[in-house]
């Protein structure tokens, strides 16, 4: 008999969507983000202006999770809200999350709430940000404040992607947004590397200490793949850009992976998608493997570790297209949970259509969310996901 899709993802399997604060919230005035897209000449094409509406609508976006049928929803606590200057800690805003933490918690949704999702507070980004060891003190401050508002909430990611954020932060100064809409990023700010994966292991202590979750941070996977003799081309190339991310995960409780598509490494470094491959909105090459193979990267560099996806998706307008990576995807993540690594959940990117860091035009979502009366719309995709999930994969 052939053994069915669903023995392989484990009872518990956490079935989500991800979203983001500063691309999802709408008004995001005090965050270094939203003043890099309103600076005279912006990289940027895009501003983020209301976004989704979701600072006032996430009970609506919660109705829609639960609705499909998901069991989890992965959002992020917005600092330059909570901290809107150093020193100060409003309780408003505490207030706010703690009520979207007890709304996933009524409905039946498993809360993982990223603490840092790209954005920072203009403060902060003016105090020279990540590149300066003695602002961690800053982030401990914030995260003890966050950790006052996390009870019963078992995942905590501290950061979304540190190895995203150490190469956009040069891209920035470099003002080369191109390089982003091809996939392949400047390399890594050294100083930001460091200055994170300290400030993440200071997170971790204190969250440990004040709450009883499971903590861990998510990498971004860009799934290196050597071209033939260009293996140590390939390693060297992966080391500062993702795996020194996925080793100081050691020690935690868990690793979120985040995947979307490939790059292949040759002689001279990062290569264009292969001809003729099909691509995305966001110009990256269509992959339905990524997921996979990252979580076979990720579990060989940390045997045993408990994973997660916390992060995979597509950006297309072609809806069908979506199911046919997600199904590619997720079947190929069964036969990894299958293989004995420990796959704990998927988190798709994302439930809506949002602000791709600079644009409206790449659609993630499996809900289409009006521009203008940010009215949500379910995709058929969305319906599609949401009966997988509750058939915890048996329908693929
Ligand atoms: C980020 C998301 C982003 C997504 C698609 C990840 O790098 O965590 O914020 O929207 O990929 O680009």
């Amino acid at each position: 008999m052939t053994p069915t899709t669903s023995t392989h993802f484990p009872a518990g399997f956490l079935w989500g969507a991800s979203t983001a604060a500063h691309q999802t919230e709408g008004g995001n005035t005090n965050s270094d983000f939203w003043a890099k897209e309103v600076v005279e000449g912006s990289i940027l094409p895009e501003r983020s202006g209301d976004a989704c509406d979701s600072y006032h609508r996430w009970r609506e976006d919660l109705d829609l999770a639960v609705g499909l049928g998901l069991n989890s929803y992965r959002f992020s606590l917005e600092w330059s809200r909570i901290v809107p200057t150093p020193g100060a800690v409003s309780l408003a805003e505490l207030a706010h999350y703690r009520r979207m933490i007890d709304g996933c918690l009524v409905r039946g949704l498993q809360p993982v709430v990223t603490l840092h999702h790209f954005t920072n507070p203009r403060w902060f980004a003016d105090l020279g940000g990540w590149r300066r060891a003695d602002n961690i003190a800053h982030f401990e401050a914030y995260v003890a404040a966050a950790s006052t508002i996390l009870e019963g909430v078992e995942w905590v990611c501290t950061f979304n992607e540190p190895n995203m954020l150490a190469m956009i932060a040069t891209m920035f100064d470099d003002g080369q947004r191109e390089e982003l809409v091809a996939g392949a990023l400047p390399p890594p700010d050294p100083a930001i590397t460091d200055v994170t994966i300290a400030a993440h292991h200071r997170a971790r202590a204190l969250l440990a200490e004040h709450t009883d979750a499971k903590i861990g941070w998510t990498v971004a996977n860009q799934n290196f793949q050597a071209e033939p003799g260009a293996e140590d081309i390939a390693r060297e190339w992966g080391w500062p850009r993702e795996d020194v991310f996925i080793d100081a995960a050691r020690g935690d409780d868990f690793i979120g992976v985040q995947a979307y598509t490939r790059v292949r490494i040759g002689a001279d470094g990062a290569l264009a998608a292969p001809d003729g491959s099909e691509l995305t909105l966001t110009g990256w090459e269509y992959y339905p493997n990524a997921a996979a193979e990252a979580v076979r990267h990720t579990a060989q560099l940390l045997p045993g570790m408990p994973i997660v996806v916390t992060e995979n998706g597509i950006a297309t307008d072609d809806d069908d297209q979506r199911i046919d990576y997600t199904s590619r995807s997720l079947r190929a993540l069964a036969d990894v949970a299958g293989s004995g690594v420990d796959l704990r959940g998927y988190f798709h990117w994302s439930l809506l259509d949002n602000y791709e860091w600079g644009s409206y035009a790449p659609h993630f979502g499996l809900v289409q969310v009006d521009r203008t009366t940010f009215a949500r719309t379910i995709k058929p995709s969305g319906s599609w996901y949401g009966a997988v999930a509750s058939a915890n994969g048996a329908t693929l």
